[in-house]
């Protein structure tokens, strides 16, 4: 298998409620790498773009306003099969249906307050690896 890069946050309401060393636990007791890492405090264009994609989506605007309610840690991840891998230990976008074992299961409240965001393929991990992250920010 390849290896790859993908891209995550911790969303705001896990920073609040003090779960990143958990999460991060989590993430490398997988065997991913963190290979970029850092905690921001985006505002309304930064996540507008990130989440470009939803635009047209009924939530669009309170996802927006709920990413932008507090800080956030974005990491790159390195590892075979990244992309699928972080998924998989995510688990399903709704907390309701993730499995045990996963990150969503363990912590995550709703559809929105889901702890976690991965990328969902190998074009959206490289734009959104990019647009958090310069090169030089990143290592190994
Ligand atoms: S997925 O994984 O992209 O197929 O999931 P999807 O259902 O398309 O959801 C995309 C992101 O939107 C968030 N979401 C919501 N936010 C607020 N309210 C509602 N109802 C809602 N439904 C979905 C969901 O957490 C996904 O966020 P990211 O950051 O992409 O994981």
């Amino acid at each position: 298998m390849a290896i790859e890069r993908t891209f995550s946050i911790i969303k705001p309401d896990a920073v609040e409620r003090g779960l990143i060393a958990d999460i991060l636990k989590m993430i490398t007791d997988s065997g991913l790498k963190i290979v970029g890492m850092k905690m921001l405090h985006m505002d309304k264009a930064k996540a507008e773009g990130f989440y470009a994609v939803h635009k047209e989506r009924p939530f669009f605007g309170e996802l927006v306003d709920y990413m932008i309610s507090g800080p956030v840690v974005v990491s790159c991840l390195e590892g075979e099969d990244a992309i699928a891998s972080y998924r998989k230990l995510m688990g399903a976008t709704n907390p309701a249906e993730a499995e045990e074992g996963t990150i969503r299961k363990a912590f995550g409240v709703n559809l929105q307050n889901n702890s976690c965001h991965g990328s969902d393929g190998p074009d959206t991990a490289k734009t959104e690896v990019a647009y958090f992250f310069n090169e030089d920010e990143l290592v190994g």
